[in-house]
């Protein structure tokens, strides 16, 4: 797919993958102490440990979001993610900032499920049975700038994984029914813990595969899409986990299947599981069904708890940023690729992410 932010400035020299770690990682900190506050390094708890340990700000989609909003003082901000993070971050940043991302590939295949002239068909859909003035589409932060800008401009507002519920709630409060896309089980979780029936929509069929009921009485519409480093996990890995480790606490993230999220302790986003651990005894358990890479960390960090994968699943697309690329980015800023969007994105983009932005938590 065409990659929605689009890229400028020529092709670098690139860092010699066989340069010892320590040394890029010695300047890397020479050049943070260089720039002061002028840069800020956002980092995602899926990143790579030596990444994140660079970072200014560790945190999940939503606390990354409202750093990027937030910094007056910075000149530029890096954000090792992947894309739907990063374009979030250009919209939210300050004009005169700039943005960068080190890997462009860095994308998210779930936010590669919908896209706006897939939605467009959708919202067709409900125009035509005279449903979308009572409808409000409600897309999650793993999704296309353009598809954020499609939901700005329609009333619709963004979500994470952290405040889905009340987002759903200031979607009730304004219309009767919710199109949520792209994750279904995020969606379905959500719904379920409201007690709210929600029905698959999935593009590829006629009316979403729904009947003509069924869709003009679906309180929920779920987009068909997936994470892969999700729905990996089972009930399986579950009760393997309890009977292992009988004190195990068990978290998972809420792009699992409702079955898994049914039979875990904690569902929450990634600081939310990172916080359990952290405020957990010394001699806690846990097993959690995420991405390795926060998991390994968070073992790494809390020596002192037993931290565990319910079983190893990892995002290649996170992985794809690393020392090497966010060095070759801040050692040659002038030649390096800044994140740019159409303004039309920018401006209804930022509707739908203020929008969200704006809720309490
Ligand atoms: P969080 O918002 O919980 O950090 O999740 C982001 C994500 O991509 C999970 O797959
Ligand atoms: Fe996308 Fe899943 Fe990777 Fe998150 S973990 S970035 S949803 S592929």
């Amino acid at each position: 797919m065409i990659p929605s932010a689009m890229m400028t400035g020529p092709q670098k020299i690139t860092t010699p993958h066989d340069m010892d770690e320590a040394a890029v990682v010695e300047h890397m900190r020479h050049l943070k102490a260089e720039f002061g506050k002028k840069l800020v390094i956002l980092g995602h708890h899926y990143q790579r440990r030596e990444i994140v340990e660079l970072a200014d700000f560790r945190g999940d989609s939503l606390e990354l979001c409202r750093a990027a909003a937030n910094q007056d003082d910075a000149e530029i901000i890096i954000f090792c993610g992947v894309r739907f993070m990063v374009e979030s971050a250009r919209i939210l940043a300050r004009p005169r900032q700039r943005v960068y991302h080190p890997n462009a590939r860095a994308g998210c295949p779930m936010a590669d499920m919908a896209n706006a002239p897939l939605v467009e068909k959708a919202w067709r859909d409900l125009e035509q049975r005279g449903l979308h003035g009572s409808t409000i589409p409600v897309t999650y932060m793993n999704s296309d700038a353009d598809l954020k800008a499609f939901t700005g401009r329609n009333g619709g507002i963004v979500c994470t994984s952290s405040n889905a519920t009340k987002v759903f709630e200031w979607a009730f409060a304004r219309g009767e029914r919710i199109i949520f896309y792209p994750d279904e089980h995020l969606g379905r979780n959500v719904a379920n813990s409201m007690g709210i029936e929600s029905l698959i929509y999935d593009p590829r069929e006629p009316l979403g595969g729904l009947t003509e009921d069924e869709f003009r009485n679906a309180k929920v519409l779920l987009w068909k899409g997936f994470c892969h480093v999700h729905t990996h996990f089972t009930t399986a890995h579950i009760d393997e986990a309890r009977e292992k480790w009988p004190d195990v606490y068990v978290m998972s993230h809420p792009e699992c299947t409702q079955e898994v999220i049914g039979a875990s302790d904690f569902a929450g986003s990634t600081s939310q599981m990172c916080r359990k651990v952290a405020e957990a005894p010394a001699g806690a358990t846990f097993a959690i069904g995420t991405e390795i890479n926060m998991i390994h960390r968070l073992a790494f960090e809390h020596a002192d708890k037993n931290v565990h994968t319910l079983s190893r699943s990892l995002c290649p697309n996170m992985y794809r940023v690393n020392l090497y690329n966010l060095y070759d980015t801040v050692r040659d800023l002038e030649n390096a690729p800044q994140v740019i969007l159409p303004d039309d994105v920018m401006r209804d983009g930022k509707l739908a992410l203020d929008r969200m932005l704006a809720i309490n938590l």
